[in-house]
């Protein structure tokens, strides 16, 4: 018997080792018999190496090779010899090479895969795949990602151990905390009757980290919320985290755009321009309508309150008198977008709350619309002018209150933009957006509630409005966006035990609340705090945009599904009723759940 460990790996093998004996070992990808010899590609990670069985070279194995079906492990042996001329394939790195197999052994068998793992494209239903993830995982493209995500790390590491951090986990079984969406819970056996949270983020560990002089802080970490749903966004995810004392935020930025740097750089090769742009949030919203803008095209919104106010149209003049606001976007070329067209972007902003969508196309004759009627011919030209729009031009126009007229626009302004393929292939854009409020009002609670978390400073030159205009407030937060991805966020810290009372207090928390949630750390605080600032950057978001894909799914080992569900492991699922016993937990009956 040979040896079955490999010598080579599937993806290695070229002209150069020809006459060389290998061992390799891997999956069964393909088999065809053609004229007395079976041919097998033979699969792993690296690549595909195509492998022939001859009679006249070992017979027991040639008639071994006849039994192998698609998926089985097997582990051979044989020598490298040229392709035949014509056979050779220019598409694979080992296509002008086969192996000659001298010895097969077979390591195991597969039954039939529930979906094909050599074709290219897949029908098989999501669910199916995520039942056999490892299977889909076997395909390579997925496989890719994770060699990606694996990259991400690497390089973070690296980069961030050369600039003195230090990688400290933080405990996984802690209490709640403040990110804003719902915990998950962990009953304790020792304890009956309490609970663990499982961290949203690492926050208070790595501002008491800092508390405890350890100065430059990161983590990979795993964080956990109980929150909707979306493409970009998972139960269970993972923030590069970090956390730095005694640091002006012009150091930290570059701190945190070299790491990002190198990121991008040693996973795809591309250079971004440093410094990143900033943004304030103000000017975001106003040019954008998002705190996360896709820069990678113009089409910006712009106001028209001056304007429309001059004109006779009684619907932007009625939500101008309501304390609403007029904003549009110039689609370039977009004059021959049909009716039908313009009709279901009418649609698309009225699932927002938009009632009408006004449009004026820029026609060789002049503006024409049915609204130009309403509009003297000052005024049109004015409006023209603010738009900045050209003949072969079309404007499109909403009215309503602030937010849903940002809301409606920015969407409408990407459905287009990625319509008429506005946003170049591989191209990147990244900014920092600052200065968020500290605060918004939510109109269900009616409290304020934190835009960020409530260790969040608020920027020192406001501080003083924090009691007469809470709202105006702007606070030491940044984020980093790429491509109207929201990567990362964070913020210099209060570190000032009287200030975070303030603002726990502001958030309405009882001080009894306080003291139950966070009196730890406000003791903590009282103990002599450095200054400090950080930030957490969502690795998954930042290897979805590296390998070029819009689900977060695609870029984590074992996803959950929209329902949070694992349906690899069946996860979550009932457990054993002495379990529920020893934790003193009662199950309700489903009918009363
Ligand atoms: P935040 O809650 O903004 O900040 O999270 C930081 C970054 O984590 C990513 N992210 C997610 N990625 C996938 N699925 C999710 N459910 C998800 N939620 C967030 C985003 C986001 O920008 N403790 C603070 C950070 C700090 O202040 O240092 C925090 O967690 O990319």
């Amino acid at each position: 018997m040979f040896d079955d460990t490999r010598t080579h790996n599937c993806g290695e093998l070229t002209k150069e080792k020809i006459g060389d004996t290998v061992t390799l070992s891997g999956w069964v990808h393909r088999r065809r018999d053609h004229g007395g010899l079976i041919f097998i590609d033979l699969r792993d990670r690296y690549g595909i190496t195509q492998l022939v069985f001859k009679p006249t070279i070992n017979k027991q194995a040639h008639a071994a090779a006849y039994t192998l079906r698609a998926e089985w492990v097997i582990s051979i042996k044989g020598r490298v010899i040229p392709r035949e001329e014509g056979m050779i394939n220019s598409n694979l790195k080992t296509g002008a090479i086969e192996i000659e197999v001298e010895a097969l052994t077979i390591l195991s068998e597969s039954k039939t895969p529930p979906f094909s793992i050599c074709d290219e494209q897949i029908s098989a239903y999501e669910e199916i795949r995520l039942k056999y993830r490892y299977l889909d995982i076997r395909r390579g493209k997925l496989a890719n990602h994770l060699v990606m995500r694996h990259k991400v790390m690497m390089t973070t590491r690296n980069t961030l151990d050369a600039r003195g951090f230090l990688e400290i986990s933080t405990p996984v079984l802690g209490k709640a905390t403040p990110e804003g969406a719902r915990d998950f819970l962990v009953p304790s056996r020792l304890n009956p009757g309490t609970f663990y949270a499982l961290p949203q983020s690492p926050q208070l560990f790595k501002q008491l980290l800092m508390i405890g002089g350890m100065d430059r802080y990161f983590q990979i970490a795993t964080c956990f919320r109980d929150e909707d749903r979306r493409a970009d966004r998972q139960p269970e995810f993972t923030q590069i985290d970090i956390e730095i004392s005694f640091c002006s935020r012009d150091l930290f930025f570059s701190i945190v755009e070299e790491l990002v740097c190198n990121i991008f750089k040693s996973g795809i090769a591309v250079n971004f321009h440093r410094p990143f742009r900033r943004l304030p949030y103000k000017e975001a919203m106003e040019r954008y309508g998002t705190d996360k803008p896709d820069l990678r095209f113009g089409m910006e919104l712009i106001r028209l309150d001056a304007v429309a106010e001059k004109s006779e149209f009684a619907v932007f003049k009625d939500v101008l008198k309501s304390g609403g606001v007029i904003k549009g976007i110039v689609v370039k070329g977009g004059g021959d977008i049909s009716r039908r067209t313009i009709d279901d972007y009418a649609e698309f902003v009225g699932s927002f709350g938009i009632n009408g969508l006004a449009w004026i196309k820029m026609q060789e004759g002049g503006p024409s619309s049915s609204i130009v009627k309403f509009f003297p011919k000052p005024c049109l030209n004015e409006l023209v002018e603010t738009m900045k729009a050209e003949t072969g031009d079309l404007i499109l126009m909403v009215a309503s209150s602030e937010s849903l007229v940002n809301q409606s626009l920015d969407h409408l302004r990407r459905k287009i933009g990625k319509e008429r393929k506005l946003i170049k292939l591989n191209h990147y854009e990244v900014a920092w957006i600052t200065d968020f409020p500290l605060f918004q009002w939510d109109p269900e609670s009616e409290n304020y509630v934190c835009e960020h978390h409530p260790f969040t400073s608020p920027l020192p030159e406001d501080i003083s409005l924090l009691d007469s205009n809470p709202l105006a407030v702007r606070s030491s937060s940044y984020d980093l966006v790429i491509n109207g991805y929201e990567c990362g966020s964070g913020s210099q810290r209060i570190h000032d035990g009287a200030l975070q009372n303030k603002i726990f207090e502001m958030l309405k928390l009882a001080p009894e609340e306080i003291k139950n949630r966070f009196g730890f750390f406000i003791e903590a605080l009282g103990f002599g705090t450095p200054p400090h600032r950080g930030i957490a950057l969502g690795l998954d978001r930042l290897v979805m945009i590296l390998v070029n894909t819009e689900s977060i799914k695609d870029v984590i080992a074992f996803p959950k599904t929209q329902k949070a569900s694992d349906l690899m492991l069946e996860a979550p699922s009932p457990v054993l009723q002495e379990q529920l016993h020893e934790l003193k937990i009662h199950i309700q009956k489903k009918e009363t759940l």
